[in-house]
């Protein structure tokens, strides 16, 4: 089943020769979710699974439902109260059962696990069924063949629960088994978060194998409002045998990005995408990248999913 998933554009930015980005909000409800949605709800008909359960951020809700309503399958979705307006509105137009919660996506996930068998769901959540990441993958694929089958230097994704690191890592494992890859060095993986919600900043730099759940997580990055990723282990070891960092940095920097690139650039970036920027320049100044280094980042959302959002980090109002 498709609605038009994947082969999003490789963007060149126009005042750093060696910077792409990855536009993942061409994807159908304008974000990369809807890969590995696609994937997990055409799997889910198959094994002809009819209720379908997630907790979510936003956009996986957003993706989710618009599959299941493709697929004539019910989505049963909980997501923060405070999510971008959009993923409300789309969640209820596809038609999914909609529960806002006081509270994260940890929260969420504690619903759908007390509810689910009661209710007879299946729990579509990420990392808890095998083929969101088997979509997600396809990031990994799309970046190598756009690039001319190399790797670039760096890769930077907006970590929140990571799958979509995890699966390019493994899309890197398998174009070499494929040998569709020229000779070169898998990319360093550079995961990044908001100041507000950083488990993996705060487990990289102190050396542990696993993240704390973070406290009272708070950003307008709201895709990476994860307190306590289900794969961090596994986004650990992948950064650091790529060689790679995880970063945070506070939403007034990312706002600051967002606002460049959308002036500088003409390109949108979600709050989630800008904090990919914000990595970027960060780690040329600090010489751990060279501006001659190739590197992909991705924006992983469409920045018109969160005018609401946005427009009130930047204490913007509609005239009256
Ligand atoms: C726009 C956006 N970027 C990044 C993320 C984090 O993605 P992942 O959970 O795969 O790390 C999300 C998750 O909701 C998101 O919506």
């Amino acid at each position: 089943m498709t609605l038009g998933e994947g082969w999003t554009p490789m963007l060149r930015s126009k005042r750093y020769a060696n910077v792409y980005v990855k536009e993942e909000g061409a994807n159908p409800t304008g974000s990369f979710k809807a890969r590995g949605l696609a994937l997990a709800v055409t799997m889910a008909k198959h094994y002809g699974l009819k209720k379908l359960a997630v907790p979510s951020a936003g956009n996986a809700a957003g993706a989710l439902a618009a599959y299941a309503a493709a697929a004539g399958i019910e989505a049963n979705i909980f997501m923060p109260k405070d999510v971008p307006f959009a993923n409300y509105v789309e969640a209820m137009m596809y038609g999914a059962n909609v529960t806002l919660v006081d509270g994260l996506i940890s929260d969420c996930g504690r619903i759908v696990a007390e509810r689910k068998e009661k209710e007879g769901w299946f729990d579509i959540s990420t990392l808890k069924e095998p083929f969101r990441i088997e979509g997600k993958k396809t990031m990994g694929y799309e970046l190598v063949e756009q690039l001319g089958w190399e790797y670039p230097a760096a890769v930077f994704y907006p970590t929140g629960g990571g799958v979509g690191l995890i699966g390019m890592w493994k899309a890197f494992a398998e174009l070499e088994e494929l040998g569709w890859v020229k000779a070169g060095k898998r990319p360093k993986m550079i995961a990044v978060q908001s100041a507000g919600c950083a488990p993996m900043a705060r487990a990289f730099d102190s050396g542990e194998k696993v993240s704390q759940m973070w406290q009272n997580a708070e950003t307008f990055a709201s895709g990476l409002r994860v307190p306590k990723p289900y794969g961090d282990y596994i986004m650990l070891e992948i950064l650091k045998e790529s060689g790679g960092v995880a970063l945070a940095f506070p939403d007034e920097q990312i706002l600051a990005s967002l606002k460049d690139w959308a002036k500088n650039e003409g390109i949108f970036l979600s709050p989630e995408g800008a904090a990919s920027t914000v990595a970027y320049d960060h780690l040329i100044k600090t010489g751990y990248l060279k501006p001659e280094d190739k590197v992909v980042l991705f924006n992983t959302g469409a920045g018109l999913k969160y005018t609401d959002v946005t427009a009130e980090a930047a204490g913007l109002k509609r005239p009256s």
